[in-house]
C-alpha cells in the first residue's frame, strides 16, 4: 500500500506572494499526491490491459498519469523547499560555483530569468552527472524535458498557476519575487550532497569523471 504524505511548509516566510496564492498552489500539488497514491495502489491485474497500444489503452493512461503526478510531486517538494524559511543572501559553495561557472551572480540570474520566462513550466538549476556542471533546464511540463541522472538544486515553477493570482501577465515580477524568497542554505545543501554523491560514485566505479568541486 503507497500513502505518500503531502509535505509541510513554512509559508508565513514568504515575502511578496500572497498566502491566498500560495494555499491554492499548495492545493494543486496535494491533488498529485493524491493522483499518485491511486496509480501506485491500482493493481497490475494482466486482463485488464489487454487493449495496451501506443495510441490509447488504459497503460498508456496510467503511465502517463504516474510520470506526470510522480515528477509533479517531486518538483513541488523541491520548489516550495527552497523558497520558504531560510537565509536568502547568496552564499556558499553552490554561489562560488554560479560566479565560476556563469561569469557572475547576475548573468545566472539574468539566464535564469530568461529560462524562466521562456517556458510553460519549470526552470531547474541541476548539476548533471555526465560533466558534474551546472545547466539551466527548462520544463513545459511536469515530466516534459526532465533529465535522467541530473541533480536538482534550484526548481522555479513557472506554470501561471504560481504566479497568476497576484501578478497577473507579469511573470518577471513573479519571478523577481521567488529569487528573492531562494533559501540559499537549501541550494547549498543539495549542492553538498550531490559533490558527496559523485565523488563516492567517482571512488567506487574508479571513473575518472572530473569533478571540479571538493567538500574535503
Ligand atoms: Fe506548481
Amino acid at each position: 500500500m503507497y500513502n505518500l504524505k503531502p509535505e509541510l511548509f513554512d509559508f508565513n516566510s514568504v515575502k511578496g506572494i500572497s498566502k491566498k496564492q500560495l494555499d491554492e498552489h499548495y492545493k494543486l500539488y496535494t491533488g498529485y499526491v493524491t493522483k499518485l497514491n491511486e496509480i501506485w495502489n491500482t493493481p497490475y491485474v494482466p486482463a485488464n490491459y489487454t487493449d495496451s497500444n501506443a495510441t490509447y489503452s488504459k497503460m498508456r493512461s496510467l503511465k502517463l498519469g504516474e510520470t506526470y503526478s510522480l515528477d509533479g510531486v517531486k518538483l513541488h517538494n523541491l520548489y516550495f523547499e527552497n523558497m520558504t524559511g531560510g537565509n536568502n543572501t547568496p552564499h556558499g559553495l553552490l554561489f562560488n560555483a554560479i560566479i565560476n561557472q556563469f561569469g557572475s551572480y547576475d548573468t545566472f540570474i539574468s539566464y535564469l530569468t530568461n529560462v524562466g520566462v521562456s517556458m510553460r513550466g519549470w526552470a531547474v538549476l541541476t548539476i548533471d552527472s555526465i560533466d558534474n556542471k551546472l545547466h539551466i533546464i527548462g520544463s513545459d511540463s511536469h515530466d516534459n524535458g526532465a533529465v535522467w541522472l541530473s541533480f536538482p538544486i534550484l526548481i522555479m515553477d513557472v506554470y501561471e498557476h504560481a504566479y497568476f493570482m497576484d501578478f497577473g501577465t507579469d511573470r518577471k515580477k513573479y519571478i523577481s519575487t521567488f529569487i528573492e524568497n531562494i533559501n540559499w542554505d537549501v541550494l547549498n545543501d543539495r549542492f553538498e550532497k550531490y559533490i558527496s554523491l559523485a565523488q563516492h560514485m567517482n571512488n567506487d566505479m574508479n571513473q575518472r569523471r572530473f569533478c571540479p568541486y571538493n567538500l574535503f
